[in-house]
């Protein structure tokens, strides 16, 4: 027989022990419990019921000895009791449209080669983006996204795999075009390890969040993306949405809010997508922004300089940077900003790529001949040469339509041209305006990239420019040594700036004082934490749930934030 109260307090909910017991809930009703007897127990908060619904379909999956995702199959059981664990996953499904049809006007042989083509193609899109092809439904998969392996950025990663997905489904070389829907949902889930009948290990789900993605991807028009709103939270503005209002979807209890994606937005980098909507105004950080405009200066007089500046996650990095572009407003200078990505670390320049698209201002549906001759208009201000233009073309993937000459090159002096027409391409900016160039994130530069990085910080001691890396302390810049370079930790906020940092964000609003004090000392002078537990706690309804959400926070050694979630 299982003891509830230790059930609850494995699950840190020990709080409601006295109110399980109180209303007799034994091993025998648990397992029934809904949504709402939970909140007739008193279980108000919305991420608690959310975790004890999910626990308590882990518990019934294990008593049936069946687990989820839906229509498996394949019988598995959750064997490996202890090896279950509570992690936040998103789930993709994608489906092959038509495909009912397909089997009923075509040579058994013909389809199954359709369906093998599709399935290699969406196992090779879904390792490309860092996803775990779970199972194979018929013509359905179900992808996870954030297990086994955890990335930060896994709700984007699942999208831009299923974007992909459609247009790679759309080019396979099978007897008629082939469409898909793709269902994308994020939540927290029970994963263990199953052990099913056949040889190979599989990782199976239990809870609401794989019925969800597949229940969106029924409901998505043909290649089409559907989210559900606990992926688009995550996703800033990366994405172009649309809409789709309230859906009732079988099985889910409620309505849900759906969203189809339409296409990646053009967003200039991670920053602007996560956080720029609603920039808190600076705290602290004084010093640093002095030292960055001092080295500014001593850039603007012919004395390039470089500034690295590093720290953990969240900890304001780029806040800073921002910071000092804020302070330059007014002044007459050139500014490239550079974003390297989780998900292109080793994709040959592609911040730089990225810049260079940004700059030209390539819109999604640019023909390749307006692409090119909007890069033309950009590098013609530079008066580029013709060959440099060719390279330049070439490296953000335009077509030449005659207007290049065609260099003869192997791939290696093609790499070695291109980074000599970039520097160049530097100095002939800096003979116009001074120029910062600000390069996010090196920890995640490609090894090109990182090529071009050294040839800058010697470049530039002769140019008016002042270069500024940002990397987490995992990144082990080489450049320190060099008396150009001037490095800069941030440290996290002492208690007064994190005060100050959540009294901004509060505004005129309310905030206990007890409240105020607990998200203090358990953000731990982190401002991304800061700014993601005070917002939590400005969205709930009332007093009693805010000390809830706040009092629900792992202590600061073992957190992280929504948005990366490790574990
Ligand atoms: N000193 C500050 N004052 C006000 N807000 C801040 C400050 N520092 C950081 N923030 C806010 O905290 C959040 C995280 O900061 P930021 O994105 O700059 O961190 P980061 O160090 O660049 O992290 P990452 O390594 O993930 O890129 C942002 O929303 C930012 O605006
Ligand atoms: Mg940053």
């Amino acid at each position: 027989m299982m003891d509830v109260g230790s059930w609850l307090r494995g699950l840190g909910l020990g709080q409601y022990e006295a109110a399980f017991r109180e209303n007799a809930i034994d091993d025998t009703i648990l397992p029934n419990l809904t949504a709402e007897d939970l909140k007739d127990l008193g279980v108000g908060i919305v991420g608690h019921r959310r975790k004890l619904l999910d626990a308590i379909a882990a518990l019934r999956a294990d008593a049936s000895g069946q687990a989820q995702p839906p229509d498996a199959h394949q019988a598995t059981d959750i064997t490996a009791k202890g090896t279950a664990e509570r992690r936040q996953v998103t789930v993709m499904f994608a489906d092959l449209v038509g495909s009912t049809a397909l089997s009923a006007s075509m040579d058994p042989e013909d389809l199954r080669e359709v369906i093998s083509a599709y399935q290699k193609c969406v196992a090779e899109t879904v390792r490309h983006f860092g996803g775990f092809v779970a199972r194979y439904l018929g013509d359905g998969v179900l992808v996870y996204f954030g297990y086994p392996h955890a990335h930060e950025d896994d709700a984007e990663r699942a999208v831009r795999a299923g974007l992909e997905l459609i247009t790679a489904v759309a080019g396979l070389k099978t007897c008629a075009p082939q469409q898909v829907r793709v269902g994308i949902a994020t939540g927290l889930v029970v994963v263990g390890h199953l052990i099913p009948s056949g040889e190979s290990e599989e990782r199976g789900m239990v809870g609401e969040t794989p019925n969800l993605a597949a229940r969106l991807q029924s409901i998505a028009e043909p290649n089409m993306v559907v989210i559900a709103e606990s992926t688009r939270r995550l996703l800033g503005s990366f994405f172009q949405l649309d809409d789709l209002g309230m859906k009732s979807l079988k099985g889910i209890g409620g309505p849900v809010r759906a969203w189809a994606v339409l296409r990646a937005s053009s967003v200039e980098g991670r920053f602007e997508a996560l956080h720029a909507t609603d920039l808190t105004a600076l705290v602290g950080r004084e010093e640093e922004t002095e030292l960055l405009l001092r080295c500014w200066s001593k850039a603007k007089t012919g004395e390039g300089q470089v500034v690295l500046l590093t720290g953990e996650a969240g900890i304001g990095k780029s806040r800073l940077a921002v910071a000092l572009v804020e302070r330059l407003a007014g002044e007459q200078y050139t500014r490239l900003r550079y974003f390297c990505s989780p998900q292109h670390t080793n994709s040959a320049l592609y911040p730089i790529i990225g810049q260079m698209e940004h700059a030209s201002g390539l819109a999604h549906d640019d023909t390749p001949q307006a692409r090119l001759d909007k890069l033309n208009a950009v590098l013609e201000q530079t008066s580029t040469s013709i060959e440099d233009a060719a390279l330049f073309a070439q490296m953000l993937s335009l077509p030449n339509d005659g207007r290049y000459p065609l260099l003869d090159l192997t791939p290696q002096q093609r790499r070695q041209r291109t980074l000599e027409a970039l520097t160049a391409q530097a100095a002939k900016l800096a003979t116009q305006h001074p120029v910062l160039m600000i390069f996010e994130d090196a920890h995640w530069a490609d090894p090109t990239s990182l090529e071009l990085l050294n040839r800058t910080v010697d470049q530039i001691k002769t140019i008016p420019a002042l270069l500024i890396v940002t990397f987490r302390p995992e990144f082990q810049a080489p450049w320190a040594e060099n008396s150009r370079v001037t490095s800069v930790t941030l440290n996290r906020l002492g208690k007064g700036e994190v005060a100050a940092l959540i009294a901004r964000l509060v505004g005129n609003k309310e905030l206990p004082a007890d409240v105020m004090a607990e998200i203090l000392e358990r953000t731990d002078g982190i401002p991304l934490f800061v700014e993601e537990m005070t917002k939590a706690v400005l969205e709930a309804e009332g007093e009693v749930e805010a000390r809830r959400i706040v009092a629900a926070i792992p202590s600061p050694a073992v957190r992280v934030p929504a948005t990366c979630t490790h574990r």
